[in-house]
């Protein structure tokens, strides 16, 4: 997909590059491809905190009181897509280790590929937080749309997605449901197979990371 939509951040800093690459590979085994994620998720945090909100707050350095900056970790909440998801959040909680986190679980009816609910638990008070929904694939986007359009029922103050993967039909779908979420990814493949693969890819990154095949 070539330019890059407005409201998708390609993260293409060769680190995450090189990482994708390797847990694409077929032989990749189960703890390489969970260890890659896990180093994938805290560089691409880097970029999805960009402009998070700070504080200033007072501190003593060994030589005298000053004034420096602080992110308050308590305002953002990292959501999990069930199940793929908690690959990428374990990755973003080392290093927001005070983020809230909340769970969204959805499946995908394997004949429509429509989203199905079946778990819902967020932290009080959405409407101060700013939420960063997390889901390693942006395939079909039916996931990703109804996971964004349950979580701003809630009116939180911002929400943005973070995925691995996603091609041109997850990006235009995503875009047409939720234009106002801007989409962080480290790479946009060519294309969704019949069966709602994405191609090139991966294959299925939860039985990847769990080893469930
Ligand atoms: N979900 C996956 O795990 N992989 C895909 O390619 C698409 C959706």
């Amino acid at each position: 997909m070539n330019p890059v939509p407005a409201n998708v951040r390609l993260i293409d800093h060769p680190l995450v590059q090189h990482k994708l690459t390797l847990m694409r590979k077929k032989e990749a085994s189960t703890n390489s491809f969970r260890r890659l994620l896990n180093e994938l998720a805290m560089l691409m945090t880097y970029e999805v905190t960009r402009d998070v909100p700070m504080q200033a707050v007072t501190i003593e350095t060994p030589l005298e009181t000053t004034t420096a900056r602080v992110i308050d970790g308590k305002k953002l909440v990292f959501v999990s897509i069930l199940r793929a998801g908690t690959g990428i959040l374990d990755g973003m909680l080392s290093v927001v280790p005070g983020a809230r986190v909340g769970h969204i679980g959805l499946y995908r009816d394997p004949a429509t590929l429509v989203a199905v609910e079946y778990y819902f638990k967020m932290p009080q008070d959405m409407h101060e937080r700013d939420v960063i929904v997390v889901d390693p694939m942006l395939a079909t986007g039916n996931s990703a749309i109804a996971a964004v359009d349950r979580i701003k029922e809630l009116s939180p103050r911002s929400v943005k997605f973070v995925c691995l993967l996603t091609c041109p039909e997850g990006i235009a779908a995503m875009t047409a449901a939720h234009p106002d979420v801007p989409i962080f990814t480290a790479a946009i493949d060519r294309q969704l197979n019949d069966h709602g693969y994405i191609l090139p890819g991966l294959g299925d990154a939860g039985d990847r990371i769990f080893g469930t095949k």
